[in-house]
């Protein structure tokens, strides 16, 4: 991706979730607050003008993604789905005694402002390139700093996981953490998608889960997001952000065991394709050498 350019990607995603907000039936998935929060957002760091914002909130935008929808089938409403699995890992992460929620690439993603106050006993982390971390820092300046919300710029491509958080006087080494990747590991390299899977065990204590997105591998060997894959490769690359990994699902259990976790199925609530991605979970479960139990 383009170093000193804020994540289009992330835009993109802010601005269907606006757009989701007007689409009949979201309303039952989305996470209370995300709309009003993320146009909130938007505005306040600079990525959008009111004007888009308001264009944003539209019938009429409906009916744009809606046309739009046979390049990625069901991939607007898979959004609403996504942000509604991530919510909900970090609900329960928090309600089996998590008490630190860290967020890779988080991009213009809401969570940790709207639920750092519901729970004042748990810090949230967020990390993103630096370009994209700036614009977000203003917009959350403007909305209403959280104490227990530290947002990090660092370029995860250049400085180790482990690095970045030793770094902070805030992260507990030894806490019980849920770590969330949405929308992230298609845009890193295959090696640094398994550094940092392994990277994220690290940092993990026993009773911590990391909560993802992918996008499947099909038979040629690509990122397979249906009957315009080409296409799609195609486009991405043009915007500066190419898929560049993907995973069988029959792969991934073996994938996270050489990583150090544990694929939890059973947690995720879903094994459905959303769009074309599927969501997963994983926990790091207690070593031989670990006191700790689950
Ligand atoms: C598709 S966006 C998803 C944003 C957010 N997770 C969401 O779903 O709303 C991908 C995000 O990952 C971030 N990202 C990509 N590569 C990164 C890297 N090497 N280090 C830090 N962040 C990165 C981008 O800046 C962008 O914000």
């Amino acid at each position: 991706m383009h170093k000193n350019r804020p994540s289009r990607t992330a835009y993109k995603v802010a601005l269907c979730i606006v757009t989701l907000g007007l689409k009949s039936g979201m309303e039952k998935i989305l996470p209370p607050g995300i709309v009003d929060a993320t146009e909130k957002l938007l505005v306040a760091s600079g990525a959008a003008t009111p004007t888009t914002v308001r264009w944003t909130h539209t019938q009429r935008m409906v009916s744009v993604y809606e046309a739009f929808d046979w390049m990625l089938p069901g991939q607007l409403e898979a959004f609403a789905h996504r942000k509604a699995f991530c919510e909900r890992q970090v609900r329960d992460g928090i309600g089996e005694g998590a008490t630190q929620v860290l967020v890779l690439g988080a991009g213009y993603d809401t969570l940790g402002w709207r639920l750092a106050p519901e729970f004042p006993g748990v810090n949230f982390f967020e990390i993103d390139h630096p370009a994209t971390a700036r614009l977000k820092a203003k917009g959350i300046k403007e909305m209403g700093q959280r104490d227990n919300l530290f947002l990090i710029a660092e370029d995860l491509g250049e400085r180790k996981l482990v690095d970045v958080l030793k770094a902070s006087e805030q992260w507990r080494r030894n806490g019980r953490t849920v770590i969330i990747a949405e929308g992230l590991v298609m845009y890193l390299p295959p090696e640094a998608v398994r550094e940092l899977f392994g990277q994220c065990s690290e940092i993990s204590a026993v009773g911590s889960r990391i909560a993802f997105s992918y996008i499947p591998t099909g038979s040629d060997g690509r990122p397979d997001v249906g009957r315009w894959t080409g296409l799609m490769l195609w486009l991405q690359k043009v915007v500066g952000e190419p898929w560049t990994w993907s995973i069988r699902p029959e792969e991934l259990d073996l994938f996270l065991e050489e990583s150090g976790w544990t694929n939890a199925p059973a947690l995720a609530g879903t094994t459905a394709k959303h769009g074309v991605e599927f969501f997963s979970v994983a926990t790091m479960l207690p070593t031989a050498g670990d006191s700790e139990t689950l």
